[in-house]
């Protein structure tokens, strides 16, 4: 089973784990109110979990969250990781130990002694006979809601809606665990209450039916026969890690780094792997997950010995455009001498005008533009260097004027060409408006400079421009001083395929029909047509504009 599969089975595992928490803790938060609304909110809670179909999946979820984690830990070769990636995997570890004591007294021991384990009774214990282990159970649920809670923010990071969301979901993060633990102190508060009345203890005790001596000692049995077989396949981890690392050091492989630094690694290691264990900063905003494509680095020498990229490499490559040489580091495991050189700056530069997200990377629905100036390269060859530097700052700066106007950002002048973004904050519908408002702008601008130069111009000037919206990787990205805001992915590559058909069309502009939706254009009027795409499959339709005037 690949690692993504692994990885998907473990999420689906954690997403039951979550719910249950979640409900779980809101049903501590009803002490809030009174003991008998968290009885009763348990009624319901257990209608769902205690139900055959809630038990299979309650305890199906722990088990295989439990069993990938650790096949997980045996598959990664360097426990070399990121802070937020230690604790998480750190924080998982403990859980098993943590929580033991509290399942084997409620659930198992109502399962196996048929005893009621009602809030009442559990609080008796927590807040009355052993209150330590209240302060344990307390700290259990911390540990858990925090592994879930960084499980949760790193993978949802990516997701366009989620800078929005973060701080809403940072409040309930906080609000939830802060409800339940004042709902748990209320209910013990008031089971202490209810302790002092005479005979309520007994009277509970009788209800409960609290297992028996030889009962107890069973689920002591019980207990111990986990922990000791959460140990051993700890242990059996941690053995299999250090026996396969023997094996492997048979066999190892020297990867050179540019400046002529090699780490030699086991075979097995991924490139990103190596680079963590030899303390070489590398890029990997996903934390070696194969999504961001941040890892990514040009393979020479040596490709030719790479085993091929597996289905979802190759799916985050052509996304991004990649050339054949670059390959996902987190993904590649190298079975012969090779070298490499990372793509991309292994840490983000701060930039106080920009969101932390869009520093460090995000996935985001953005408009992406391009555009070209026709003819330039037959107009500069009977012009003096001095001349072209001249003309093309004038361009630069009519186009980038009317770009920023609009409320893009441009992103980058190469040649004669310029690639700009929008929607990177406001989203693509907005960013799709302020986009043809740019390409307008533009063109507009552009025949104004071309009255004004008209005296050293054989023709007049004239761009092509090319406009997607769509999702892309928005961050500041670059080598040591070379640090900008640029986007890559399929919306990138596509928006470039389409400036260039405005000169296959002879047309002012090429738009995707998504342009058009997302600012509400209808362009029924303008011809439309499907095109095919290098690298991707399906076509894309588009609206062709001879004249932007016309729109
Ligand atoms: S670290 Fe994200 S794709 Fe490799």
């Amino acid at each position: 089973m690949s690692a993504t599969a692994v990885r998907r089975i473990r999420l689906g595992a954690a997403f039951v784990l979550l719910t249950y928490l979640i409900l779980h803790f809101t049903n501590h938060a009803l002490g809030l109110i009174s003991l008998d609304a968290m009885e009763a909110g348990r009624w319901w809670f257990l209608a769902l979990w205690r139900s055959y179909l809630g038990t299979l999946a309650l305890y199906g979820a722990i088990t295989l969250h439990g069993v990938l984690a650790l096949w997980l830990l045996y598959q990664r070769r360097s426990l070399r990781m990121p802070p937020w990636e230690a604790a998480q995997y750190g924080l998982g570890l403990l859980l098993p130990a943590l929580l033991v004591i509290h399942v084997v007294g409620t659930r198992i021991a109502w399962w196996q002694a048929g005893t009621d384990d009602r809030y009442a009774r559990v609080l008796m214990v927590f807040w009355v006979q052993a209150p330590e282990r209240g302060a344990w159970q307390a700290i259990a649920l911390t540990v858990a809601w925090t592994h879930a809670c960084i499980g949760l923010h790193y993978w949802l990071r990516f997701r366009p809606w989620y800078p929005q969301a973060a701080p809403w979901l940072l409040t309930a993060a906080l609000l939830l665990p802060a409800s339940a633990l004042a709902g748990f102190v209320a209910g013990g508060r008031e089971v202490q209450a209810l302790a002092r009345t005479p005979g309520w203890t007994e009277a509970l005790m009788g209800a409960v039916d609290p297992p028996d001596r030889a009962e107890a000692a069973a689920l002591l049995r019980i207990r111990s026969g986990f922990l000791d077989a959460y140990l051993a396949a700890l242990v059996l981890v941690i053995v299999a890690r250090g026996g396969r690392a023997l094996w492997q050091r048979r066999r190892s492989v020297p990867i050179t780094y540019p400046g002529g630094r090699v780490v030699t690694v086991p075979v097995g290691f991924t490139v990103l792997e190596a680079s963590r264990a030899a303390g070489i900063p590398h890029a990997s905003v996903c934390g070696g997950r194969g999504r961001c494509s941040t890892c990514r680095v040009r393979v020479a020498p040596g490709l030719e010995h790479l085993p091929p990229p597996h289905e979802s490499e190759q799916r985050v490559l052509a996304r991004v455009g990649a050339a054949p040489d670059v390959r996902l580091a987190c993904q590649t495991r190298p079975l012969r001498a090779l070298g490499v050189t990372p793509l991309l700056a292994p840490s983000i530069a701060p930039d106080e005008s920009l969101g932390a997200d869009v520093r460090q990377g995000r996935e985001s629905e953005i408009v992406v533009l391009f555009a070209d100036l026709r003819g330039f390269t037959r107009m500069a060859e009977n012009k003096l260097p001095y001349d072209v530097v001249f003309f093309l700052n004038r361009y630069f700066e009519t186009v980038g004027t009317a770009i920023t106007a609009a409320g893009g950002v441009v992103n980058q002048f190469t040649g004669d060409g310029v690639m700009a973004l929008f929607g990177i904050e406001g989203g693509a519908t907005g960013g799709a408006r302020q986009a043809v408002v740019a390409a307008q702008s533009m063109v507009a601008a552009m025949a104004a400079l071309s009255a004004e130069l008209a005296g050293d111009l054989s023709t007049p000037l004239h761009i092509g421009i090319g406009l997607h919206a769509g999702p892309a990787v928005v961050g500041q990205m670059g080598w040591g001083q070379s640090f900008y805001l640029t986007a890559v992915g399929d919306t990138v590559h596509v928006a470039a395929r389409l400036e260039q058909a405005t000169k296959d069309y002879g047309a002012e502009l090429v738009l995707s029909e998504d342009i058009a939706r997302l600012a509400g254009l209808d362009l029924s009027a303008f011809p439309g047509h499907e095109l095919a795409v290098r690298n991707r499959a399906g076509r894309v339709r588009i609206r062709v504009v001879r004249r932007v005037a016309d729109l």
